[in-house]
Order: C-alpha cells, then sequence, then structure tokens
C-alpha cells in the first residue's frame, strides 16, 4: 500500500489554489443568485441541481486539474451523473459547488461553495464560502479554524438541555425515514434548548464551529457536504462522529458535530439511529 507523503509545502500551495477557487466559485454564484434559474430534480422532488452548480462544479474542476493533474475529485453534480466515486489515500479534491441548492433556487443567502481536500483518507483542508453572506470559513489540519481570518471556537456548553441543535431533513421522501426523522425532532423539542434548521448542511456545521449553536447531525448526506465542514468544527475544538457515537465513516451519509463531548454524546443517546446506506 502507498501512503502519500505530503509537505507543509504541499498544504500551502493546495490551500491557495483552494481558497482561489472558493472565491471564484462566490463570484458565480452572486452573479446569478437574484436571477431564474433552470432547475432540475435529481433524487426526490427535493434534491435539486441548477446550471450554475454544474457550471461552478465544471470550472473547478478544470483548474485542479490544471496545476495538480494527479488528484482526485469527487463532485456532487459529476457523482450524480455516473453514480459512483470512489474514496482513495489519493490527494481528492471533493466538492459541492452549491450547498442549500434550494435556498439558492429561492433567494434564501444561506447557500456556499464547500471545498475539502483529503489525503490518506484524512482530511487536510476545509474551505466554505457563502458569497451571499460574505462568510470565508478556513481550515488546515493542526492549525486551527477562521471566519474571515478569526480564530473559531465551538461553545464550550456541556448539556444538552441548554443546547441549539442544528439538523437537516435532507432530501429522502420514503415514508419510514420521515417518520423515523419526525421522531427526533420531537426528541430535540423535548430534550434540547432549540432547534434550527437552515437549509444547508455545510453551513450548519460551520455554525457549531462558530458557536452559533451546540451541535448538528443529519442522516443522508453526502461527503460532499461535510469534509470541509468536519475539519473547520474539529480545528475549532468540536467534535464530530457518526451518530451513534462510532468513528465517523465518510463514506456512510451521517454525521454528528458536537460542541462537546458531552453534547455529542447526550445527542446521540436520544437519536434514532437512521441507516441511509453508503455512497
Ligand atoms: C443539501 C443540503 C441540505 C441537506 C442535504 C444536502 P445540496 O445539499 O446541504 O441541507 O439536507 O442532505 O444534500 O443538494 O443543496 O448541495
Amino acid at each position: 500500500m502507498v501512503v502519500n507523503t505530503i509537505s507543509d509545502q504541499d498544504v500551502e500551495e493546495m490551500f491557495e489554489l483552494a481558497r482561489a477557487v472558493a472565491l471564484e466559485a462566490g463570484q458565480v454564484i452572486r452573479e446569478n443568485f437574484y436571477k431564474d434559474k433552470v432547475v432540475d430534480t435529481k433524487m426526490s422532488a427535493a434534491d435539486l441541481v441548477t446550471e450554475t452548480d454544474q457550471a461552478i462544479e465544471k470550472m473547478v474542476h478544470t483548474k485542479i486539474l490544471a496545476k495538480f493533474p494527479d488528484h482526485k475529485f469527487i463532485g456532487e453534480e459529476s457523482t450524480h451523473e455516473t453514480h459512483k466515486h470512489e474514496l482513495t489515500d489519493d490527494p481528492t479534491w471533493i466538492i459541492d459547488p452549491i450547498d442549500g441548492t434550494t435556498n439558492f433556487v429561492n433567494h434564501i443567502p444561506e447557500v456556499c461553495f464547500s471545498l475539502g481536500i483529503m489525503v490518506n483518507k484524512q482530511t487536510v483542508i476545509g474551505i466554505v464560502y457563502a458569497p451571499i453572506k460574505e462568510e470565508l470559513y478556513t481550515a488546515k489540519l493542526g492549525q486551527g479554524s477562521y471566519l474571515n481570518g478569526e480564530k473559531l471556537q465551538a461553545s464550550k456548553i456541556k448539556e444538552l438541555k441548554q443546547a441549539v441543535i442544528l439538523f437537516e431533513g435532507g432530501a429522502s421522501r420514503d415514508e419510514q425515514i420521515l417518520q423515523d426523522k419526525l421522531k427526533n425532532v420531537h426528541s430535540l423539542f423535548t430534550n434540547a434548548r432549540g432547534v434550527r434548521s437552515y437549509g444547508s448542511g455545510a453551513l450548519s456545521i460551520c455554525n457549531v464551529a462558530a458557536g452559533r449553536g451546540q451541535a448538528f447531525f443529519e442522516y443522508g448526506l453526502h461527503i460532499w457536504d461535510f469534509t470541509a465542514g468536519n475539519l473547520i468544527a474539529s480545528e475549532a475544538g468540536a467534535v464530530v462522529t457518526d451518530p451513534s457515537g462510532a468513528e465517523l465513516n465518510p463514506l456512510r451519509r451521517r454525521v454528528l458535530v458536537g460542541c462537546s463531548a458531552e453534547v455529542a454524546q447526550s445527542l446521540s443517546k436520544v437519536l434514532t439511529h437512521l441507516d441511509m446506506g453508503w455512497d
């Protein structure tokens, strides 16, 4: 097995390109935000794609290949076309061109571009850019995470009853899945202080990193929704796990991010854990 080694300089070069493409993607989102969109559906009527999602993904992929021709790429929209992707130990750029596409279509500002880079299946760089709100979240492994250059620190709250929980319902409209998710919503209202759902998994994870709420969880999201955010949150002191409390598997389509181990564990205990399959 070949284990890839990367130097600090490699990380800096990747980070520089990642940041540049994020800002460029943000500009395209901003230019199209109030325009009429051509909207298509994917897995369900709640799973949308626009020409802007596709254009951004193509632009970013082209730029990455030009500078790092050997690197791998997992993008939400190209994966949707081929219906498969593989996570290897190679440096892999994992992109969601617009996280919060339904918000984008409805002029709701919680939209972002999300880019995580994994090497040996470990995330080394995370960038989430919300251009309408002008918020740029960045993280490098072991070096902290930042919002517009200001260091992030997750909330220090330990009690679930004091916590505001962010969650996303996801795109599945399967009746049994919806029943289980509704049980979870009931449980949140019973056990926590507040419940929020903003329509972007990536930004919700960044909100936990920024102390805007104490935890986030979702069943049914994908690797491109959480790779960047997870590093931003863990570098801010948050705990990132599978909702059961086990180690996160990035292909298992579920995640729990808690501001503290205590909040993460208490939340895990009151949730019904859904198996949403694998990427
Ligand atoms: C979706 C959003 C949504 C989450 C879905 C994601 P998209 O991403 O993050 O909040 O519930 O699971 O797929 O489709 O807008 O990129």
